[in-house]
C-alpha cells in the first residue's frame, strides 16, 4: 500500500475507527498523490510558474475567443437537457471527421465512432474498467505522466514495468522498447503510448514510429494480446518534422486480431479548453459486432460512473467544430505562440554554458521539456527556486525537473533558465 494511503488510514483509525472499517478495499488503497498538483499549488504565487499543464500568458490563460464566446450562442436545449452517456451524436461525428482529416492513412471502416468522455482521465479510467485486471502488466516509458499510477496501479492493482526512451546523452531511442517487447513473454500487456510525451515533450519521427510499430506487431504475432493505449492529449502541438498522424492510425492499420488500439484524445489541450472536460475514446477495430459490443460496454461503464457528460461543454465543442474558420485560426495562433517559445527554449537549454548544470532530454512538441540536473536534488532545487527566484518548476524524480514552456512568455524564457542555472550553481557549492 502507498505510504500516503497508510498514513490516511492510520489517521482515520485514530479519529473514527468505525469509518476506517467501513472503507472498501479500494477506499483503503486510495490517497491523494503529492505530485504535480501539490507542487503546482506551492508555486502558485511565483512570478514564473512553469509547473502547470496549461498554456498561459503572463496575465491570463491562452484560449480561443470563439470558444470563450460560445456560451452566449447556445440555446437552452443545448445546455440543460441530459446528454446521452455516449455523448451527443453530432459531436461524435464531427470529431470522427476531424480525426480522419488529420490522419489521412486512417480508414473510417477501421474505427469505432468516438465516444465522448469527461476528458482524457475519464477515458483512461474507462480503459482500466474495461481491460485491466489485478496483476496485469502496464508497460510504459520511465518518463510518464504520474496519474497513470493512480488510475491503473491504485484502482486496478496493475503492475507497472517501465523502459527508457532516452539514451545516456538525452537522445530519444526506441532500443529499450524494442528489447522489452522482444523479451516479453506473458499473454497480455497494456502499452501506454503517449506522444507528445508528458513530461519530456518528445514525439517520434516517422522512422521511429516504424520501429515502435514493428516491435508491437512482432509481439502480437507471437501471440500476446496487446492493448495499445494511445494517449494523444497533446496531439497537434508539433514543432519539428515528426510523425504527425496518431500512433493509433499506424497500429490500427496493422489489422491484427490480438492487437487492440485505443485512442484517447480531446479538447483539453488541443483546443486549450482544460476545464471543459470533453474527451473521446475510439477503438481501432473494423468488425461491426466488435464495434457495437465495445460501444455498449463503454456506455454501461459511463452510465455506472458519471451517468453522462456535461451538455454545455459538448455543445461548445460542437459549435467551434461547425464554425471553424475563425476558430482554427485562433488555435493556430496559440500553437504558433507555443512554437516560438519552444524555439527560444531549445536555443537556450542547449547553450554550452549550461553544460555543468543540466542535460536536456530531446524535445520537439507539446507543453513541456525536462532536464537531468547535475549535482543537486531536484526537490531541493524546486523549493530553492520558489523561495529565491519566484520560479515554479516540477521535480519529477531523483534526477529530473520539468519546465512548462507553455506557461512562460517567450521574452522570459532566457531569464528563467539562467536563474535555474544560478540556483543549481548555488546548491552545487
Ligand atoms: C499525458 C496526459 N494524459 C492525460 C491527461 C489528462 O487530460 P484531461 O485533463 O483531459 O483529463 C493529461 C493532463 O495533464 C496528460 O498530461
Amino acid at each position: 500500500m502507498n505510504p500516503l494511503a497508510l498514513d490516511l488510514n492510520e489517521q482515520l483509525s485514530k479519529s473514527n475507527p468505525e469509518i476506517a472499517d467501513m472503507l472498501s478495499d479500494l477506499g483503503k488503497l486510495m490517497y491523494y498523490p503529492k505530485g504535480i498538483l501539490s507542487q503546482s499549488a506551492e508555486a502558485k504565487a511565483t512570478k514564473y510558474n512553469a509547473t502547470i499543464g496549461m498554456a498561459t500568458y503572463s496575465n491570463k490563460k491562452m484560449y480561443a475567443d470563439t470558444l470563450n464566446n460560445v456560451f452566449g450562442e447556445l440555446e437552452p436545449d443545448e445546455i440543460f437537457p441530459y446528454s446521452p452517456p455516449q455523448g451527443i451524436e453530432p459531436l461524435r461525428d464531427l470529431w470522427q471527421e476531424k480525426m480522419l482529416k488529420e490522419n489521412p492513412d486512417l480508414n473510417k471502416t477501421d474505427m469505432t465512432r468516438p465516444i465522448i468522455t469527461n476528458a482524457l482521465t475519464h477515458g483512461l479510467s474507462l480503459v482500466g474498467d474495461m481491460f485491466v485486471n489485478s496483476g496485469d502488466t502496464i508497460l510504459l516509458p520511465t518518463h510518464n505522466w504520474g496519474n497513470y499510477k493512480l488510475v491503473y496501479s491504485t484502482r486496478h492493482s496493475a503492475v507497472f514495468e517501465t523502459y527508457d526512451i532516452f539514451d545516456e546523452n538525452g537522445n530519444y531511442t526506441t532500443d529499450a522498447l524494442v528489447n522489452t517487447l522482444a523479451n516479453y513473454n506473458k499473454d497480455k500487456v497494456v502499452l501506454i503510448l503517449n506522444y507528445p510525451n508528458n513530461p519530456t515533450g518528445y514525439t517520434p519521427t516517422k522512422d521511429q514510429v516504424n520501429q515502435i510499430v514493428t516491435a508491437i506487431k512482432d509481439l502480437a504475432e507471437r501471440g500476446t494480446n496487446v492493448i495499445a493505449l494511445v494517449d494523444d492529449a497533446y496531439y497537434g502541438l508539433f514543432y519539428e518534422d515528426v510523425y504527425t498522424q496518431s500512433l493509433f492510425t499506424a497500429l490500427t492499420n496493422l489489422q491484427l486480431k490480438n492487437l487492440l488500439p485505443i485512442r484517447l484524445d480531446g479538447a483539453t489541450k488541443e483546443f486549450f479548453a482544460w476545464g471543459l472536460r470533453v474527451g473521446f475514446i475510439t477503438f481501432g477495430v473494423n468488425d461491426e459486432t466488435a464495434k457495437s459490443v465495445l460501444e455498449a460496454k463503454v456506455k454501461g461503464m459511463i452510465r455506472s460512473n458519471i451517468s453522462s457528460g456535461p451538455m454545455p461543454s459538448q455543445n461548445a465543442v460542437k459549435y467551434v467544430l461547425e464554425h471553424n474558420e475563425t476558430f482554427d485560426q485562433e488555435i493556430q495562433h496559440n500553437i504558433d505562440t507555443l512554437q516560438a517559445r519552444y524555439e527560444v527554449t531549445k536555443d537556450v537549454v542547449y547553450d554550452e554554458k549550461y553544460k555543468p548544470y543540466w542535460q536536456p532530454y530531446e524535445f520537439n512538441s507539446g507543453y513541456f521539456m525536462a532536464v537531468q540536473v547535475k549535482g543537486v536534488d531536484p526537490e531541493t532545487l524546486r523549493t530553492h527556486l520558489i523561495e529565491n527566484y519566484s520560479i515554479g518548476i516540477i521535480a519529477l524524480n531523483k534526477t529530473d525537473i520539468r519546465i512548462a514552456f507553455s506557461c512562460v512568455e517567450k521574452e522570459d524564457i532566457p531569464h528563467v533558465f539562467d536563474s535555474i542555472a544560478k540556483a543549481i550553481a548555488e546548491l552545487q557549492n
